[in-house]
């Protein structure tokens, strides 16, 4: 069965937009945390940026005692959230670029430009007993790195086929390149996460991408909340998902 993680980031960049600083205010990210877990996703995904622009260190804390699913934090290999990290104990990190500018996550990992640092920091998780993942295009040279690496998982970014899902073309192109990379991962034997950009229009056509264990899906879910509430967001998600077959 394909599996959910909502990222909350979104309701906390909402409360940051009004109580940025002040230490508390609404809406609260654990609270969506409950509710989407209530609701059935089977994970949750934070990300503590460096520059703390939406989760504060308080969430996260809050966050790992409050999970009754699996908390996924994706993170910068920065040192300074490395450590918070390996003392926070997540059940799985997403290693994933970090651009001050950006307004979300952009481009993928360059997994393949940074094999040593990355396995060095894959061995330490997965000593303290973290599963990682990559967040990576679906570029075959970043795919056979993640495996050198040694991560558990990739997470293969769809922002591209998100972009390009208007015009036939571009999404059929985007749609075989994350086709390829799936197959690559899965006989190298990695497992194979997908988000970004997905939402309640794109996703029954991602179907066709094979080996998906788990999509991240963040602002469509946030979006529709503030008009279905977030309990009916993430189970109309929930049920788009449901045909999904999986194998090639
Ligand atoms: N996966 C990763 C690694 C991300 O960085 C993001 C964006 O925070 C998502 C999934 C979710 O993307 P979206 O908010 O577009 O659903």
């Amino acid at each position: 069965m394909l599996k959910l993680g909502v990222n909350i980031d979104h309701v906390a960049t909402l409360r940051e937009a009004r109580y940025r600083g002040l230490g508390h205010g609404e809406p609260d990210p654990v609270a969506a945390a409950r509710v989407v877990e209530a609701a059935g996703a089977h994970g949750l995904t934070a990300h503590l940026r460096e520059d703390r622009r939406h989760i504060q260190d308080r969430d996260i804390w809050r966050l790992r005692e409050v999970t009754t699913t699996r908390l996924n934090l994706e993170m910068a290999n920065a040192p300074e959230i490395v450590e918070i990290a390996l003392r926070l104990k997540p059940d799985i990190v997403c290693l994933v670029p970090e651009r001050r500018l950006e307004v979300t996550t952009e481009g993928g990992l360059d997994a393949a430009g940074h094999v040593a640092a990355l396995t060095a920091t894959r061995q330490r998780f997965n000593d303290a007993g973290i599963e990682v993942s990559l967040f990576i295009a679906p570029e075959a040279a970043q795919v056979d790195a993640a495996a050198q690496i040694g991560s558990q998982f990739i997470e293969l970014h769809t922002g591209a086929f998100a972009e390009h899902f208007g015009e036939v073309a571009g999404r059929e192109r985007e749609l075989s390149r994350l086709v390829a990379a799936a197959r690559q991962a899965h006989a190298l034997g990695l497992q194979v996460n997908a988000g970004h950009g997905l939402n309640y229009e794109n996703l029954p056509t991602l179907h066709r991408v094979p080996h998906l264990v788990e999509l991240n899906i963040g602002h469509s879910i946030i979006s529709r909340a503030v008009f279905t509430g977030l309990t009916q967001a993430v189970k109309d998600f929930l049920q788009l998902m449901a045909g999904y077959g999986g194998c090639a």
